[in-house]
C-alpha cells in the first residue's frame, strides 16, 4: 500500500542470539518518512511487533523520524497499549513528566550507575513493557545495558542451584529508606509523599498497611519500609522462567545518605541473602548484558518481564525519555 514503509532488520555490534537476535533492530530505510507514515505503519504492524517483542525481549527502532517528547508520545500512542503512570507507581526514582505519557528516565546524576533491574519488580505494581527514546546522546557512554532474565536464570541455576531454589521457595523482601522530600542526588530519592501519593504520616501508614509493608519512622521524617514477600522468580505464559526481581539493583545500588545497599534485601522469611550468591548473579548478568549505544532518534521497546535494564554513567548531556505500559495480563503465567 501507499503507506508501507521500507524497514529492514539490522545487525548491530555485539548483538546476541538466544537463539533469536537480542535485541531485534528494525531500521527505517524510507527517506523523508513522516510521523504520520510511521503511525500508520505501527497501526498495521503493532500485533506482529508485540509478538516479536515477547519472543526477543527488546526491539530497537533506528532511523525513525522521532525528534522530541511529543513525537515520542505520538509513536507510543500508535501502539494503542494502556499506559502505566508514574504517579500511581511505587517507583523510587525521581522523574519529571514531559507529556502525559513521557517522562525523564531517571534524574540521578551522570556518575551514578543504575544497575540492572526489572522496572518496579520491588513493588506489587509493575509495567509490562517500557519505551525508551534518545533525544540527546551523551558525549561519553551513558548506554542502557539490557539483559535477558530467562537466560540469566538458566545460567544461575547451574552455578548457584541452592540460591535459585531458595529464591523460588522463600521469595524476597526489599527495604528502603525514603526521604520526606525528593532527593535528586540519589537514584532512589523519591520522597515517601510522592511514592505513596500522600501528604501526611497517618495517610502514609494507612497506605503501607494496605500494601502489607512494615515501616519505621526515622529522624528528619524519613521512612524505612520493608515490602511484603514478593516472588523472586516468575514464569511467563510461554513457560520461560525469569529472574524477575530487584535483587541486583538493590544489592549494588540502593545506597545513599539514608541507605546501605546490603541491608536492602533479604529472603521472604527475613533470612540473609549471601553476598557470594549475589556476586555470582551480578557476574553472570554483566556477561549477558548488551549495551544500547544510543543514537538520537532511537526508540527501544523492552519487555519488562523478560529483560532487565540499567544505565551506564556518562559525561555530557544525555536526554533519554521513557514511558511505561500497564500489565495487560498476557505475559505472566497465572
Ligand atoms: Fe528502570
Amino acid at each position: 500500500t501507499m503507506t508501507d514503509l521500507d524497514t529492514a532488520l539490522l545487525t548491530v555490534d555485539d548483538q546476541q542470539a538466544h537463539p533469536d537476535p537480542f535485541p531485534l533492530v528494525v531500521g527505517l530505510r524510507t527517506a523523508a518518512a513522516t510521523m504520520s507514515d510511521v503511525v500508520t505503519w505501527i497501526a498495521t504492524e503493532r500485533r506482529r511487533l508485540i509478538e516479536r517483542l515477547s519472543l526477543h525481549g527488546a526491539v530497537l527502532f533506528r532511523g525513525f523520524p522521532v525528534h522530541d517528547a511529543n513525537e515520542f508520545d505520538t509513536f507510543i500512542r500508535a501502539f494503542a497499549l494502556e499506559s502505566f503512570t508514574y504517579e500511581e507507581s511505587l517507583s523510587n526514582a525521581v522523574r519529571i513528566n514531559c507529556t502525559e505519557l513521557v517522562f525523564t528516565a531517571n534524574e540521578a546524576p551522570p556518575d551514578v550507575s543504575i544497575f540492572l533491574h526489572h522496572e518496579m519488580a520491588q513493588t506489587p505494581l509493575f509495567p509490562s513493557r517500557l519505551f525508551f527514546f534518545c533525544e540527546k546522546a551523551p558525549r561519553v557512554d551513558g548506554q542502557t545495558p539490557i539483559c535477558r532474565s530467562d537466560v540469566l536464570l538458566e545460567r544461575l541455576a547451574k552455578r548457584a542451584p541452592e540460591f535459585v531454589e531458595a529464591c523460588s521457595r522463600l521469595g524476597v523482601r526489599y527495604s528502603n529508606v525514603m526521604p520526606a522530600q525528593d532527593d535528586p542526588e540519589s537514584g532512589q530519592g523519591r520522597s515517601w509523599r510522592s511514592t505513596l501519593g500522600v501528604e501526611r504520616k497517618v495517610q502514609a501508614e494507612a497506605r503501607l498497611g494496605n500494601l502489607g509493608y512494615r515501616f519505621e519512622w526515622l529522624e528528619n521524617d524519613a521512612l524505612r519500609t520493608t515490602t511484603a514477600v514478593l516472588p523472586a522468580i516468575r514464569t511467563l505464559v510461554d513457560g520461560r522462567r525469569v529472574f524477575f526481581n530487584q535483587l541486583i539493583a538493590a544489592f549494588r545500588g540502593w545506597k545513599d545518605v539514608r541507605n546501605a545497599a546490603r541491608k536492602s534485601i533479604c529472603f521472604g522469611d527475613d533470612s540473609d541473602i549471601s553476598p557470594d550468591s549475589m556476586q555470582i548473579a551480578i557476574e553472570l548478568a554483566d556477561e549477558l548484558s548488551f549495551d544500547i549505544a544510543w543514537q538520537p532518534g532511537d526508540v527501544a521497546l523492552i519487555d519488562n518481564f523478560l529483560v532487565m535494564h540499567g544505565r551506564r554513567p556518562f559525561a555530557g548531556e544525555r536526554r533519554v525519555l521513557a514511558s511505561l505500559v500497564a500489565d495487560d495480563g498476557t505475559r505472566l503465567a497465572a
